[in-house]
């Protein structure tokens, strides 16, 4: 997931963020930061912690015309550093997922692609298909590491726990032995309280450091076993120790193993306040949605933002013009960014985003969405160029 902002207290250890493949050069030459292209939202899971149960929204694909028409106004006009292919949905399921790829990666976009990874068992032809496509990056939404928590992931019932974790590791094995270069992430939900973030309901999936740190390093030795001892990218026993030692719960971070692959735990969020029944609404922050990033649900219609699940935020369809005049041309539609650049939040799926069950908790977000996206994330960018792309 990508969330609107992360928590203040973000930060990624280990990581390189110059080293990294990345097929669109960098600069600030890009419109957004990052675009959502949902090629579907259809899912075969239905996790506790998404959305996805409760949407009401007509499941579907996007069309490969519309998808292509997207792709080559993002790449002509650099509209996006990073193209995502989810907004909700799982993108290994778009019946024509690898042609999506390669439209993508012959048009040098930096592409993005998060998965829940069950594919790798259910249809194990992806896994090769997966390491040959050339796409930069692959995110393995692994999120529930051992069996007792996947059960919260509703998978479906040809996917026992133990298939999907070795499925997961057949992809990420075979894409360190490859030649590929694409930059693969296993990521693991962190369910530790956190004073910033809303919880999205009362879920215990790894908490503290002690549980967090234990399934890090059982999976470090899962993953890296394949690769000989002596292989010039296998850290040493101390520098893995060292690494994971660092590791602090509670918030987004990296934790590099290979060049080619990295661990990264990410908080339990609120999915703006999607399930949550008491919420004091804001009324004053600051947000990047149509910014920074923004959202293209597989029927055409354009949104801010990730949260924005259910579209009800819609800024246009790119079925009936460009992407770029609804991005220039959003203001008179939902008076979005007229309010975000006088600090106020008018829309009420913002109002309700930023908001949080208590007036003390709401208004630290409030305070918090400007310090972030005003002075912490600015500073954090000038002084590491590629922060939070990862
Ligand atoms: C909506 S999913 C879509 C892509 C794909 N289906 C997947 O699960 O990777 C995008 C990402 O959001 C994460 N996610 C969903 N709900 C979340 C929540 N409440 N808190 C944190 N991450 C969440 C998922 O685990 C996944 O990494
Ligand atoms: S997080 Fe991904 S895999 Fe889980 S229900 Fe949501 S869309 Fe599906
Ligand atoms: S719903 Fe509004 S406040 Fe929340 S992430 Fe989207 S644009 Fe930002």
């Amino acid at each position: 997931m990508s969330t609107a902002y992360r928590s203040a207290t973000d930060s990624s250890i280990n990581s390189s963020p110059t080293s990294r493949p990345t097929a669109a050069p960098l600069g600030d030459r890009y419109r957004l930061e990052r675009i959502h292209l949902e090629v579907t939202n259809v899912c075969n899971f239905k996790c506790e912690f998404c959305p996805d149960a409760i949407m009401e929204r007509k499941r579907g694909h996007m069309d490969i015309a519309l998808l292509e028409k997207a792709l080559d106004e993002i790449a002509e006009k650099r509209l996006a550093k990073i193209v995502a292919f989810h907004l909700m949905g799982e993108p290994l399921i778009y019946p024509r997922i690898f042609e999506a790829i390669a439209l993508a990666t012959a048009r040098d976009l930096n592409l993005h692609l998060t998965t829940n990874g069950s594919t790798f068992h259910i249809r194990p032809e992806h896994i090769h298909k997966l390491v040959d496509s050339g796409i930069p990056k692959v995110t393995i939404s692994l999120q529930t590491p051992e069996p007792e928590t996947f059960i919260i992931r509703g998978a479906p019932p040809n996917l026992a726990p133990d298939q999907y974790f070795e499925g997961i590791t057949r992809y990420v094995q075979a894409n360190l032995l490859s030649a590929s270069s694409t930059r693969v992430h296993l990521k693991f939900l962190d369910t530790t309280p956190h004073p910033f973030l809303v919880p999205h309901k009362t879920m215990h999936v790894l908490e503290g450091k002690e549980q967090m740190q234990k399934q890090l390093k059982e999976w470090c030795d899962r993953l890296l076993a394949v690769l000989p001892s002596d292989h010039p990218h296998r850290p040493t026993p101390q520098v893995l120790q060292h690494r994971l030692a660092q590791h602090k719960p509670g918030r987004w971070q990296v934790i590099e193993l290979t060049p080619k692959l990295a661990l990264e735990t990410f908080p339990l969020d609120s999915w703006g306040n999607a399930e949550s029944t008491t919420v004091i609404p804001a009324s004053f922050g600051y947000c990047n949605g149509t910014t920074d990033q923004a959202g293209i649900l597989y029927d055409g219609t354009v949104v801010p933002c990730c949260k924005d699940y259910e579209g009800k935020i819609p800024l246009g369809n790119i079925n009936n013009t460009t992407l770029l005049d609804i991005l220039d041309q959003q203001q008179p539609a939902c008076g979005l960014r007229a309010g975000f650049n006088k600090f106020q939040v008018t829309h009420p799926v913002c109002k309700r985003c930023m908001g949080a069950d208590s007036r003390q908790k709401s208004l630290l977000r409030q305070v918090g969405s400007i310090a972030y996206f005003k002075l912490y994330n600015p500073v954090m960018k000038r002084l590491n160029p590629g922060w939070g792309e990862v």
